[in-house]
């Protein structure tokens, strides 16, 4: 099983505020879409997502940062997975710190859209 699911993004004016800040929306949507993939991988069904949980935006992202978001796989149970997602920013200047960090539930759903069981022995 793939314990990391990791994707690259670069910060462009149209995620950011005139001031230069990446909009938090902007980055709660990244965080979504790689959790879900790891979530997706992990239950090898279709995944929606049920509930973003505490997240915390530790230090800005600016307009040219470099984003790493990291999604792992911490809990899961009959047909719903919660994933840790942590964003690690980056840039010309500066080495990678983590910026924000908080965690996801995704339910595993059939074609019907109603929850299904996710394999316990994975
Ligand atoms: C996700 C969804 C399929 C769950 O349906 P449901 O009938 O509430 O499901 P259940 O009550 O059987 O719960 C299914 C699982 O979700 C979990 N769950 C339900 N509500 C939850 C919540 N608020 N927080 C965390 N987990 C939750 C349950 O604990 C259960 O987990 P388990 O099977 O691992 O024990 C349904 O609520 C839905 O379709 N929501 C919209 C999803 C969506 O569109 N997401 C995108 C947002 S724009």
């Amino acid at each position: 099983m793939e314990t990391e699911t990791r994707t690259l993004e670069l910060v462009f004016p149209e995620h950011a505020n005139p001031g230069g800040n990446a909009f938090g929306g902007f980055v709660l949507g990244l965080m979504d879409k790689v959790g879900s993939y790891a979530a997706i991988r992990r239950a090898r069904k279709r995944c929606v997502t049920v509930r973003v949980g505490e997240v915390i935006f530790e230090v800005p992202i600016k307009v040219g940062d470099l984003l790493e978001v990291v999604a792992k796989v911490v809990r899961v149970g009959r047909t719903s997975i919660t994933v840790e997602v942590e964003v690690y920013r980056e840039n010309l200047k500066e080495a990678k710190v983590l910026a924000t960090r908080g965690n996801l539930t995704y339910v595993a759903i059939d074609a019907e859209g109603r929850p299904t069981p996710v394999d316990p022995a994975d």
